[in-house]
């Protein structure tokens, strides 16, 4: 592949742009200054820099994010650090988006990618993708309250849900348990909640789909799907 089209297709700039950069000395090809826009390189072996920052090879990216609380699931945000801002910038350059949106305080399984036609599959009311999260809630959950959300809560605007399955892990005076939601309306889990009494202090998506939260993943880590993982995502 060309250095230039690698760098076109990298986030760089125009062919223009990017043969500027190159014949202004800002490339390197495994630590090689390259002042010749077409000198070949293999995209997948070579470690091609713009100054520092790296320069990703062509293809579709896929990332799960363990997304931390107090970070915003956007691509940009005029008050809070986003969840793109987690990642090295050249993630950034290629266009990365969130799969669906987690709330500021909500933590847990992201899905980015620069994939849109598996991001709408993922997201489509059509096809109750379930997502399933964990949930610490005020109050003691009961078997009525898991009945409830099997025959599908009411919210307060009287959308009625679809049904949700919840596995009660500690009944107290403050519950765990884990939710399983077929739909995602706005601070959905909070508000099933919320008409059940209960207030959530804590909520964490876990997986979504066929895609589980990799446990070794730390709150605002995050790493590259496997080709496995992927093609589970693609037969949802
Ligand atoms: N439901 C919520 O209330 N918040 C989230 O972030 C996700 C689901």
């Amino acid at each position: 592949m060309r250095l230039d089209r690698m760098l076109v297709a990298g986030g760089f700039g125009t062919r223009k742009e990017v043969r500027a950069l190159i014949q202004e000395g800002m490339v390197t090809v495994d630590g090689e200054r390259i002042v010749d826009p077409g000198f070949k390189v293999d995209p997948f072996k070579a470690e091609v820099r713009v100054g520092e920052e790296k320069v990703m090879p062509p293809g579709r990216i896929y990332l799960m994010l363990n997304k931390p609380a107090g970070v915003v699931t956007s691509t940009a945000d005029p008050r809070y650090p986003t969840v793109i801002q987690l990642l090295p910038p050249e993630y950034a350059r290629r266009g990365v988006f969130p799969v669906g949106r987690l709330d500021l305080d909500t933590e847990g399984l992201l899905i980015i990618t620069t994939d849109g036609k598996l991001a709408h599959r993922l997201t489509s009311p059509r096809r109750h993708v379930p997502k399933r999260y964990f949930v610490r809630v005020h109050g003691y959950l009961t078997g009525e309250d898991v009945k409830a959300m099997q025959e599908g809560i009411v919210l307060e605007d009287g959308y009625k849900c679809l049904p949700a399955h919840l596995n009660i892990l500690y009944a107290g005076e403050i519950s765990e348990a884990e939710l399983t939601i077929y739909e995602g309306k706005y601070h959905q889990v909070k508000r099933m909640f919320a008409r059940r009494g209960k207030k959530v202090l804590y909520l964490k998506r876990v997986a979504m789909g066929p895609l589980e939260l990799d446990p070794s993943l730390p709150p605002g880590g995050w790493r590259e799907l496997t080709p496995d993982e992927v093609a589970a995502l693609k037969k949802v």
